[in-house]
């Protein structure tokens, strides 16, 4: 394993067929992403963002290619030791934040640990303050249900942190925030990210959002179109506009 990789493909595929034909969501890509490094993902609706992110998650299985997380590859293990890998060392939130509507807030970020045996008095004050700094100290043992679409979406980013994953991935956390909350959340995700050495990945459709990124990576019809690394190509893409 190459020092401090954290996440990385080789060559992955994802086809579909669509009318009898047959076509590549993600056509071939091979990326790395470092510990501490937190990466955007940015392209048109339809360029193969959720199916990347989807298959980085061992979600979706690959048609071809690797993922390997950790310097573990995905495709050597079994369905159920994939699931165990998964709970473990990857953290995602998606568009959808699918909390569990009869648990508190606190209660559906201490799920991970306990369902990773990993819920003790020092996992339980580290769910607090996680949320705490989401700025959710107010909102620990409300329903999702009597929260807003913004303070749920800080829980289930929440939820993706505590149990320490290797890797984290976020498809369009920010989508139902407004734009103070959402530069707020973003800001925090990378500040995790570097603190706590994860690897990041952010699809964003608010190309504002990427200024919080190390490295931006675009997306045109499952391909790699252009890879940004440089704080100014990043700030003068996030300055083109929300998106
Ligand atoms: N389960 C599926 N079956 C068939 N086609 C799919 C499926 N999932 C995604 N696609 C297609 O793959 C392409 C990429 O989709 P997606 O990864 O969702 O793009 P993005 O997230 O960038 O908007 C789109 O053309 C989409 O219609
Ligand atoms: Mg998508």
């Amino acid at each position: 394993m190459n020092e401090g990789i954290a996440l990385s493909t080789e060559s992955l595929v994802k086809s579909y067929e669509l009318d009898g034909q047959k076509f590549n969501a993600v056509n071939g890509i091979s990326l790395a992403v470092t510990a501490g490094e937190f990466v955007g993902l940015v392209g048109p609706s339809g360029s193969g963002k959720t199916t990347l992110l989807a298959m980085l998650s061992a979600l979706l299985t690959p048609t071809t290619g690797k993922v390997i997380i950790d310097g573990s590859n995905l495709s050597d293990m079994s369905d159920k030791q994939r699931v165990e890998f998964r709970r473990k060392r990857v953290g995602f939130t998606f568009q959808a934040n699918n909390l569990i509507p009869y648990l508190t807030a606190l209660e559906n970020v201490e799920l991970m640990l306990r369902l990773n045996g990993e819920l003790n008095a020092a996992g339980r004050a580290r769910s607090r303050d996680l949320l705490a700094r989401l700025g959710l100290s107010d909102r620990l043992h409300n329903l999702p249900s009597q929260m807003s679409g913004g303070q749920q979406q800080r829980v289930a980013i929440a939820r993706a942190l505590i149990h320490n994953p290797a890797v984290v991935l976020a498809d369009e956390p920010t989508a139902s925030l407004d734009t103070e909350r959402a530069h707020q959340v973003v800001e925090t995700f990378a500040q995790l990210i570097h603190e706590h050495k994860r690897a990041g990945v952010i699809v964003t459709h608010d190309l504002r959002m990427i200024t919080y990124t190390d490295r931006v990576i675009q997306m045109r019809d499952g391909d790699v179109a252009r890879i940004y690394t440089s704080r100014e190509e990043i700030k003068e893409l996030a300055a083109s506009g929300p998106g």
